[in-house]
């Protein structure tokens, strides 16, 4: 089957969605995805960031759908056409999900041990406004302990449902999900259990926002400020495949390997991922390929700096100098003084 996104065209299996065909074309056409998760069966359809316009069903029915559809749950019909990044009522529409998801997700970037790989914090780069027009308060949730290595961080969540979903897939038996409905819904483990399934911690790595977060790293450092390494160790438990993430020659935090599109490879278990933070647990294979514009990229540039002249700079100083001569008497010709 053939479908055309932006213009470019791809050969997809039947049973492709319009995010695995963009995905497979590459490049800034590929919707964001906030919920949905390649490696998690049946999720998706849930944040709506994923909206693309269909200008041609297909070949054999070539009306346009009225409406514009979730990529992640629409498959792809032979002669396909779609409208991504191309159009303009996709961009507004993207618009309007940030802002709706904004209108809850507190802004707390600057204590959030999520930012500098929040998804969320890219959409709104993209997507945000600069200001809300949201003037009632955000709903908050008490604090909940749900175990001695997952945060659970609930203000924060914008309920994607991944983490119930990898919990359904991964886990033996799920203890938390969504309770309630509406402005109330939220993330539970149901009966206060913790969540104490050796597979557990992948619910971090799946998290796209900084709602769920490693207790053994919170407020060890900005991510910016790590070195990640792909690692790999003898584990009978998982594949052993992780990146540790270094500060100096300490290990301070582990987390599964992502792909560009900030989904893990493969999940990794609980042991790897909070109990081997040694640099003698891991054979360190080397640095991890990152994104050239990730935020982990920050003073990473190779390149002969310019110099920069600071204009301001330059009046401030010489300002300070005409102020320091009219208040020193050094200029003061000793014959004028009084003594
Ligand atoms: S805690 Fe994270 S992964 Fe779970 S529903 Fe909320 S945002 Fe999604
Ligand atoms: S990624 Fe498609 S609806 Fe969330």
């Amino acid at each position: 089957m053939k479908v055309t996104i932006d213009g470019q065209s791809v050969e997809v299996e039947p049973g492709t969605t319009i995010l695995q065909a963009a995905r497979m074309i590459g490049g800034d056409l590929v919707p964001p995805a906030m919920c949905y998760y390649s490696k998690l069966k049946g999720s998706g359809g849930k944040c709506r960031c994923c909206l693309v316009e269909v200008a041609k069903g297909s070949d054999a029915d070539p009306r346009p759908m009225p409406k514009l559809m979730a990529s992640c749950v629409t498959g792809c019909m032979d002669g396909m056409e779609v409208n991504s990044k191309n159009s303009e009522r996709v961009t507004e529409a993207r618009k309007s999900v940030t802002e709706f998801l904004l209108i809850n997700h507190p802004l707390d970037c600057p204590v959030c041990d999520q930012a500098g790989e929040c998804n969320l914090q890219d959409l709104s780069f993209e997507h945000g406004k600069s200001e809300t027009r949201f003037i009632e308060e955000k709903r908050t949730f008490e604090p909940e302990n749900i175990g001695d290595k997952i945060q659970l961080h609930m203000n924060r969540c914008i309920l994607c449902q991944r983490c119930t979903t990898l919990a359904d897939q991964l886990t033996d038996k799920r203890v938390h999900g969504v309770l309630n409905r509406g402005d109330h819904a939220q993330i539970s483990t149901c009966v206060s259990a913790a969540i104490d399934n050796e597979f557990s911690g992948n619910m971090i790595d799946v998290c796209p926002v900084g709602a769920l977060t490693d207790k053994t790293f919170r407020f060890k450092s900005r991510v910016w400020f790590n070195k990640p390494f792909n690692a790999h160790r003898d584990c009978d438990k998982c594949c052993g495949k992780t990146t540790v993430w270094m500060f100096g020659n300490e290990i301070q935090r582990v987390t599964g390997r992502k792909d560009q599109y900030g989904e893990v490879e493969e999940f990794i278990c609980n042991t790897c991922r909070f109990d081997k933070k040694e640099v003698s647990d891991w054979t360190i294979e080397g640095p991890k390929v990152f994104n050239k514009d990730s935020v982990i990229n920050q003073n990473n540039y190779k390149r002969p700096l310019e110099k920069v002249i600071i204009e301001t700079e330059k009046n401030i100083l010489l300002g300070r100098d005409e102020d320091r001569v009219k208040i020193s008497m050094s200029g003061v010709p000793l014959k004028n003084s009084n003594k």
